[in-house]
């Protein structure tokens, strides 16, 4: 969809749908603003004044007739009180409302807002929020049926009313949430494919895709390379499957000279987790093939980061492999030696994640990261911990900790801090070897895992790993999210390391 600005009066702004975002006041529809609209609507706001109707509380939807409007219908929306308005309240009303028009065969939808009444907020925040919300809204889950209806188009295009907004600001808000939805919608794209056709190789070719689009180099690495670097991890993991493993590595430098900062970002490529010899019960088996989540967040920032065009050196890196049951599968005992040199005795073939991680984290420092974020669907005990509305977060650093809630609450994709201290690191010691990819019992899963993981990076670079079991697929929807793959990470990833290179800036600056 086109995001659009008018100059025009919302009245006079010709579109099939006219969305008219209200606020509310004590006695409902607060109509500052709105005189000239709705006497062109037959004086449907005070119509509906002190009704039950509409209230416009938020989220709330409410359809009239265009009347002398050069729209042919007004969809309504609510956005609540203003001192309760947030982005997220904004994303939803939008997303509600543009569903809406979709419903009614909309293709052209004009969008007219309260700015006035919303002066608490940054006009390119707005504006950023309407297109996230719109573009998050309208995705629909792809579709394997035969019968190949495909349900009602979307619209082409929706042209923002700016009314007494700076145009240049709406502008570049628009562009902001555009971006920030399209890297989302492609993690929920690859996330729902299923495991037969998301295989190793085709992620490695859907990042291929995104690196052409977006200007990165991408070399895709096979399973002779992971082994002439002694990569144990991933081809221990692979090594039940018929499809060949990889590592993926994608790599953009940004424009001009000068030093920046690398910064490698590390994603779970699992494309589907059967737990190997240590096999998974049957029921819900199906949902691991959302084990790419890691990997499907960190491709969607990378089209974002790319986009925004950070100044910094970027490292996509994604090991991927399908964990399967096997004659020549991986045994509990087994003794893998990863390409830190370390030895991991592995007492659980499911606790797999890790094993590929490590060698992905690996690959990252020898690359020059000094910075690392990593992304993993990695324990159910995070998932048991805290559901499906917060990811894991375990940091060595607290800046980069900083930015990354910092970015939770800006695209509200939550995270919530665990702990990582040196007793967990002790709970997965080896008698045998360097180390054992699971803790003594089930207790604090999430943060031996963790443990494990911050074996394979230095001290003395920032790193923070999310744990994203639990988001990155939802059993309940919302009006940006229908169910299934959320893209959870993909949005979050991309504006904290916006916000820890403000920082770093800042820092440097004294
Ligand atoms: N992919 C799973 C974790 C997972 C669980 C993702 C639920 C999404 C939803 C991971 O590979 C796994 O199986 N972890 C085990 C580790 C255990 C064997 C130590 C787990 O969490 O049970
Ligand atoms: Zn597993
Ligand atoms: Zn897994």
């Amino acid at each position: 969809m086109r995001w659009t600005t008018a100059r025009t009066a919302a009245e006079a702004t010709t579109c099939d749908v006219l969305v008219v975002a209200c606020l509310q006041d004590k006695d409902g529809i607060d109509r500052t603003g709105w005189a000239a609209l709705d006497k062109a609507a037959a004086g449907v706001l005070g119509t509906l004044e002190g009704s039950k109707v509409f209230s416009a509380a938020a989220e709330s939807i409410y359809v009239a007739p265009g009347g002398r409007a050069k729209a042919s219908w007004l969809v309504l929306v609510g956005l609540g009180k203003i001192e309760d308005l947030t982005q997220e309240v904004l994303r939803r009303s939008i997303a509600k409302a543009v569903k809406k028009a979709r419903s009614l065969e909309a293709k052209r939808v004009g969008l007219a807002l309260p700015w006035r009444g919303m002066t608490d907020m940054a006009q390119d925040a707005i504006a950023r929020s309407c297109a996230e919300g719109g573009e998050l809204g309208l995705f629909r889950t792809g579709s394997h049926k035969s019968d190949k209806k495909t349900g009602t188009a979307n619209p082409t295009e929706v042209k923002v009313c700016i009314g007494n907004a700076k145009i240049a600001d709406v502008r570049s808000g628009l562009v902001q949430g555009y971006d920030l939805a399209d890297g989302c919608l492609r993690a929920r794209f690859l996330v729902n494919m299923p495991p037969n056709e998301l295989t190793p190789a085709k992620l490695a070719f859907e990042a291929r895709k995104i690196a052409r689009n977006d200007g990165y180099t991408c070399s895709v690495h096979g399973e002779a390379w992971l082994k002439k670097q002694g990569m144990g991890g991933i081809l221990g993991v692979g090594q039940g499957s018929r499809k060949e493993s990889k590592l993926i590595v994608m790599e953009r430098k940004p424009k001009g000279r000068g030093k920046v900062p690398t910064i490698a970002l590390v994603g779970k490529g699992v494309t589907f987790d059967t737990g190997g010899i240590s096999l998974k019960p049957g029921g819900g088996m199906h949902e691991m093939k959302g084990d790419m989540g890691g990997s499907a967040a960190v491709l969607g920032a990378a089209m974002i980061l790319a986009r925004r065009e950070v100044n910094a050196r970027l490292l996509i890196i994604v090991p991927t492999v399908e964990n399967m049951p096997d004659g020549d599968a991986i045994r509990p005992g087994d003794v893998l030696t990863m390409a830190s040199g370390k030895t991991v005795e592995v007492l659980n073939t499911d606790a797999e994640g890790r094993l590929i991680l490590a060698d992905g984290l690996h690959h990252a420092k020898n690359l020059g990261a000094d910075m690392i974020i990593d992304a993993a669907t990695l324990t159910g005990a995070c998932v048991v911990a805290l559901g499906e509305h917060f990811a894991g977060l375990f940091t060595n650093d607290g800046p980069l900790g900083d930015a990354i809630k910092f970015a939770g609450g800006d695209v509200f994709e939550r995270v919530w801090p665990m702990p990582l201290i040196e007793e967990h690191h002790k709970l997965i010691e080896s008698p045998i070897s360097d180390l054992k990819n699971i803790g003594p019992g089930r207790y604090g899963g999430a943060s031996t895992a963790a443990a494990f993981l911050e074996e394979f990076v230095d001290e003395d670079t920032p790193w923070a790993h999310l744990d994203i079991a639990g988001p990155s697929w939802t059993d309940v929807g919302s009006p940006l999210s229908p169910k299934g793959a959320s893209g959870f990470g993909a949005r979050l990833i991309a504006r904290a390391v916006e916000r820890y290179l403000e920082c770093a800036v800042d820092r440097d600056n004294g």
